[in-house]
């Protein structure tokens, strides 16, 4: 079982998403168990103040670095420890893998402004980022990690629904997919993909994920290709 910590201001976020689909029938079946944690449970103040003006100056604010310190003390959280961040490496298929074969991940979510160095620096955590721009806050990037890790545990998916035909998991782009009806408003479906031969179809599957990772993703092909 993977054990799944978010640290967040705002635990609602997750209630449905965590509930639904594939994540949710992983919990049911008790391959993955979350505990969803809220940031101000961790302030000593009145005010539950989680964050503060940044040093130096600048707009916006900033979170501090206690309560994230305090939560994953809390939760006795073992690496890796992830914050979400704009800045951090790029989430790819290589990194779901790698924690999906973790036994815990601990994603901490940051809001406003920025979250205080210290946390990356003192809880040794990584900075991961889901794209080249900017969220107002790190929930939607902890959903999409949760749900790209869950999907590869053993037993999360159904045969008829398994990753290794998905994009990314062999390197390439998938090829695309189509179902009936064979003729829809004048748009057809390749004449391959009705013949029944299996040979030819692999053969056709396999060209056409060759051409898009060639065509779109230049980056990837140049990889494969060394
Ligand atoms: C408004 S953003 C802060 C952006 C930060 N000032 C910067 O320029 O990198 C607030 C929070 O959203 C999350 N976030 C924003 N963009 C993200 C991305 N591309 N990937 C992952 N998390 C992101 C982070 O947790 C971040 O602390």
């Amino acid at each position: 079982m993977l054990r799944v910590n978010v640290v967040t201001l705002f635990p609602e976020l997750f209630t449905a998403a965590l509930g639904s689909s594939i994540v949710g029938r992983a919990v049911a079946a008790g391959l993955v168990r979350f505990r969803i944690v809220q940031l101000r449970d961790y302030t000593h103040d009145k005010h539950h103040t989680v964050d503060d003006a940044p040093y130096g100056g600048g707009a916006g604010m900033v979170l501090k670095p206690e309560p994230f310190f305090e939560a994953v003390e809390d939760l006795k959280a073992t690496p890796p420890i992830v914050v979400l961040s704009a800045r951090g490496q790029l989430f790819t298929h290589q990194l779901a893998v790698r924690y999906s074969l973790g036994s815990e991940l601990t994603l901490l979510c940051g809001h406003y402004k920025d979250i205080d160095n210290r946390v990356v620096d003192g809880l040794g955590a990584e900075e991961v980022s889901i794209g080249d721009f900017v969220l107002t806050g790190g929930e939607p990037a902890a959903l999409c990690v949760v749900d790209a890790v869950v999907r590869l545990l053993p037993g999360a998916l159904g045969d008829h629904e398994s990753a290794s035909s998905d994009s990314h998991y062999e390197g390439l782009l998938a090829p695309p997919s189509y179902t009936r009806p064979p003729s829809y408003r004048g748009l057809e479906v390749p004449d391959v993909l009705l013949s029944g031969d299996h040979d030819r179809i692999a053969a056709w599957r396999a060209a056409e994920a060759e051409r898009l990772t060639r065509e779109r993703r230049p980056d990837i092909w140049k990889k494969l290709d060394a």
